[in-house]
């Protein structure tokens, strides 16, 4: 009879890999998530009719279709034509995805600032960029932060729908780990303690420096 201990030491590098894995593309899809959410919300604010209709038929299309088949429609439809590997295509699917969602943080992030702010700065003769750049977006940073952290622990979750791919992250692993083990509920619970370990320790990561940044 096999002891615990012998499931630990058979099977604890499964479970590392994937959390790997998820790390990684929750953290480049964030990354890229805040590059190409900064861009749409550019978009979403300009005069120009075209770039706003666009920015914001991206996001209300991403948001309003789930990523389980984002993701599929990116690797199968890339498929046809060239040979993209499962994890690339997971990581561009959450990336896009992301970058919706983070436009409409930056965006309410902006919406939150006192319009008196935008007004004072006209009048103090800075032009739209300008108090955009020096007054608008720091005081707006204090709301997007956090939400930015909470994102992070969205995708982080989230992301296990690329094992939709065979892309083998945490959630995939657990699958590989309970059928060749025959141990139905305890991959389970690893998995879980896994999650909850990265969500958690991101969360007191984040609180830290929302503590600072409350302090100036
Ligand atoms: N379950 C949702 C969906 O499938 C979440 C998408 C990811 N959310 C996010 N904040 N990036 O559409």
């Amino acid at each position: 009879e096999e002891t615990d201990t012998g499931f630990a030491s058979t099977y604890w590098s499964y479970f590392l890999d994937g959390m790997l894995v998820t790390i990684m593309i929750s953290a480049i899809g964030v990354l890229v998530g805040m590059v190409l959410g900064f861009i749409l919300s550019l978009m979403r604010l300009t005069q120009n009719k075209l770039l706003r209709f666009l920015g914001s038929a991206y996001v209300e299309f991403v948001r309003g279709t789930p990523l389980m088949i984002q993701v599929m429609f990116i690797y199968f439809g890339a498929g046809v034509f060239f040979d993209l590997p499962a994890l690339t295509a997971g990581i561009i699917a959450v990336s896009l995805n992301s970058g919706a969602y983070i436009c409409e943080i930056i965006r309410s992030g902006l919406n939150s600032v006192d319009s008196g702010q935008a007004e004072a700065a006209r009048s103090l003769g800075m032009s739209k960029r300008q108090s955009m750049r020096y007054i608008l977006f720091p005081q707006a940073l204090k709301n997007i932060w956090p939400a930015l952290g909470n994102e992070f622990i969205t995708v982080i979750k989230e992301s296990s729908i690329v094992s939709v791919i065979g892309v083998g992250e945490l959630i995939f692993q657990t699958r590989v780990v309970r059928s060749i083990s025959f141990k139905g509920i305890l991959p389970l619970f690893i998995t879980m303690l896994v999650y909850f370990f990265l969500t958690f320790t991101l969360t007191k990561i984040l609180n830290y420096f929302e503590g600072r940044m409350n302090h100036d």
